[in-house]
């Protein structure tokens, strides 16, 4: 008999010759696993068409809800985006991804897992990892890192072997996309020069084409976590799937990034990251009026440390973990509602309110109501600047010659 293997299916050339490839090259009998974790197209024809390709049974997960509550939402409280710019909606999605292969591959018998992913990026860092993280038993195979093939080739084994070539291959991108974003990358756009051109942009209206009119959103946070727009109690998935509408129409959310893979490896990739550009604008803009400087500090620091470990694979790992801890700490006083304005490409934080908010208006205040006792000022000041006075008896800001 056989062994089985568990693919990651998402109905593109590469997995579907995948099918084949591990049948004929290591004779297993291929499990496809289809996980929705937002926008694809139609779960049904992929299903049939792995089928039909000869996998001997074809599953598909709906995990929108775990992909918002348990990833998305986890990384937007610790207000996640890599090298400052991009909010990791693939990153996201992966250790998921794999986390239901090993689920699948343990319920199925199965001694093998597969993923579509070459040998230059980060995703085959990403599951590999998660997958060795879960279940070190389980044996990873990546077919396209292994045969090696061009685009051509790829094609032509594609013909040869019957497997009808979908009409996105004629798309000159590679294009991954769920709830939190869409990533873009290859043809014109490895340019870096190039600017890029309409086609690349699906999700987002460009701003010749974005309303003359703002649109304002009221967005309530508990605990960090969004739970209400505009008034309106809503699930994750369908908070996050309003605001990306919203976001959209009004061309928010477009970003384009010379990022620095794992690999080593420099690549241009644009995003369209509509509902996490609003989200986590908005987030950010609470945590400054409820934390203090110093929360405040560590926490950015934190933040790029748990970006990083996101975007390099580490999502199973115990430093994520107790960082992830930190941050669901530093949450307990994110609660409130913020303002948010947007209009041609730009979302603008327009206003926020929270029972925990440390701006105090007394304090703040140029007006009458002001409490701030400026005399304390020049005792502060003196002790404040003291280090500074001595420094400069023996050493001069300005050196002598
Ligand atoms: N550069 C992004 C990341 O490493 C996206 C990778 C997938 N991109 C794609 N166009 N298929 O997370």
């Amino acid at each position: 008999m056989s062994d089985k293997a568990v693919l990651a299916y998402s109905g593109g050339l590469d997995t579907s010759v995948a099918i084949k490839w591990l049948k004929e090259k290591y004779n297993l009998e291929v499990i496809t696993l289809t996980v929705d974790i937002g926008n694809v197209a139609d779960l049904e024809a992929i299903r049939q068409k792995a089928l039909d390709l000869g996998a001997i049974k074809a599953l598909v997960i709906d995990a929108k809800e775990p992909f918002i509550n348990s990833f998305v939402f986890p990384a937007l409280q610790a207000d996640a985006l890599y090298e400052g710019q991009y909010p990791l909606a693939t990153a996201l999605g992966r250790p998921l991804i794999a986390q239901l292969l090993v689920d699948t591959a343990k319920r199925e018998g199965a001694t093998i897992v597969a993923h579509g992913c070459t040998g230059k990026g980060n995703d085959q860092v990403r599951f590999d990892v998660s997958v060795a993280a879960l279940a070190p038993e389980l044996r990873v195979v990546a077919p396209a890192r292994e045969w090696n093939m061009t685009r051509e080739q790829t094609l032509a084994y594609a013909q040869s072997h019957n497997i009808p070539v979908p009409i996105t291959v004629s798309s000159p991108y590679s294009i991954d996309e769920n709830l939190w974003g869409r990533s873009i990358e290859c043809g014109v756009l490895e340019d870096p020069w190039n600017e890029p051109p309409k086609d690349v942009f699906a999700w987002t209206k460009s701003l010749e084409e974005t309303p003359n009119q703002p649109d304002y959103v009221l967005i309530v946070f508990n605990k960090g976590i969004p739970v209400s727009l505009n008034k309106e109690r809503l699930g994750g998935v369908t908070l996050v799937q309003r605001i990306h509408e919203l976001a959209c129409e009004h061309g928010v959310g477009r970003i384009d990034h010379i990022e620095n893979r794992l690999v080593g490896i420099k690549s241009r990739e644009v995003y369209e990251a509509p509902a996490a550009t609003v989200l986590l604008q908005a987030h950010q803009a609470l945590e400054d009026m409820v934390l203090t400087k110093e929360q405040l500090r560590f926490k950015a620091k934190v933040a790029g440390e748990y970006a990083d470990l996101v975007y390099n694979g580490l999502w199973f790992s115990g430093l994520r973990q107790d960082l992830a801890a930190y941050v669901e700490s530093s949450q307990r006083y994110v609660t409130g509602v913020v303002k948010v304005k947007l209009y041609k490409g730009k979302c603008q934080i327009v206003g926020r309110k929270s029972l925990y908010s440390l701006y105090d208006f007394s304090l703040a205040t140029y007006d009458k109501g002001d409490v701030f006792d400026q005399s304390a000022s020049p005792g502060f000041i003196h002790i404040w600047g003291l280090p500074v006075r001595t420094q400069a008896k023996v050493q001069p800001a300005k050196p002598p010659e």
